[in-house]
């Protein structure tokens, strides 16, 4: 049996769950993969933060150098969130040998090659599944099970607070500002809710899709980008009337060689699978040369989906021995991009 050594970095909800999972599965992991992990250490910003009770067990302390010092810990998991603080201590556990496993989609956008090479450089992995539609493993399937493809379209509802807004506005009559007021009552949405509206968390995760999917670092610049604040009550039932849904979807398009990329609402047929994904559901529709068009649906945030994605990284990285991969290791493409329209 070979026991994992891991570090923390925050314990939000997201953190919560990667430790609950970890208890109550941690017989099978044994069983199936002769692997135990213990959690030696958890560093928060807060130490006052009220916590969940199931975590008391756990050694908290707010010094990144009781993680990023000790020798002993083999596995660094990153859930601080954010840019500044997760690159930093990101680019240190990796330089220090740990492996790291994120949920960090702003940052991996941006820094996810650079962060790769690094990983690569230093002998040891970097996984982010939990980056991209929550608890779907949708760049597992990309990076495996579709790698023989030929990919030629992704098409995702990759924002759950935006999709339960439009959803809630097409269901219950509500206004775009009462649905909005109701997704931050419920926690999906934020207290300020630009991202999730104006299409930027979902264009951070379509620069990583388009990244597994084409091979091509996608600058947020590269994407044309849309929200969803002007939508209204009568523009979803005019369009309903005429077979359709407004979705906020994120598109990577091979047209004629170039990489079409957008974040923007788009009416999509009411025979589409995408159109009957609701509330805070994601979807990503993956169309392949050879496999056809594929949807992959399910929570794309909460406390147990995306912690799930997290320990199946973990799981991927101790079961890939003496050569941890490295998440996204495939070579620039060739393909250009078409660039945003005017
Ligand atoms: N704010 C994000 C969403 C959370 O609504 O989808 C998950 O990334």
């Amino acid at each position: 049996m070979k026991n994992y050594r891991i570090g923390i970095f925050g314990l939000g909800t997201v953190a919560t769950g990667v430790a609950k999972i970890l208890k109550e599965q941690s017989h099978i992991y044994a069983e199936k993969f002769a692997v135990s992990f213990e959690i030696v250490q958890v560093v928060v910003h807060n130490l006052d933060k009220k916590r969940d009770p199931k975590t008391s067990g756990l050694t908290i302390s707010d010094d990144p150098k009781t993680i990023l010092d000790n020798p002993d810990i083999d596995i660094v998991i990153e859930l601080v969130g954010g840019k500044t603080a997760a690159k930093t201590i990101i680019e240190k556990s990796l330089k220090a040998k740990k492996h790291v496993i994120t949920a960090n989609k702003d940052l991996i956008a941006s820094q996810g090659r650079k962060l790769s090479r690094l990983a690569s450089e230093n002998h040891v992995g970097l996984f982010y599944e939990a980056a991209v539609a929550g608890g779907i493993p949708i760049l597992r399937a990309l990076s495996t099970s579709l790698a023989s493809d030929d990919i030629e379209q992704i098409n995702g509802i990759i924002n759950g607070t935006s999709n339960f807004i439009l959803s809630q506005m097409r269901q219950k009559q509500m206004s775009y500002h009462d649905a909005l007021t109701l997704a931050q009552e419920k926690g999906f949405a934020e207290a300020d809710p630009t991202n999730d509206v104006d299409g930027i968390d979902a264009a951070y995760k379509l620069q990583i899709l388009a990244d597994f999917a084409f091979g091509k670092q996608i600058n947020q610049k590269d994407i044309q980008m849309g929200g969803i604040r002007t939508i209204t009550q009568t523009d979803l039932q005019d369009v309903a009337e005429l077979g359709y849904e407004i979705k906020l979807l994120a598109n990577a398009t091979i047209i004629a060689n170039k990489l079409a990329l957008s974040v923007e609402p788009t009416l999509v047929p009411k025979d589409h699978p995408l159109a009957s994904v609701q509330n805070e559901n994601n979807a990503v529709f993956v169309t392949g040369k050879y496999a056809g068009g594929l949807m992959f649906y399910g929570p794309g945030a909460g406390e147990f989906p995306t912690a799930n994605s997290v320990v199946a990284d973990l799981l991927s990285l101790v079961n890939s021995g003496d050569r941890p991969a490295v998440f996204n290791s495939h070579p620039d493409s060739e393909v250009s991009l078409a660039g945003p329209k005017d």
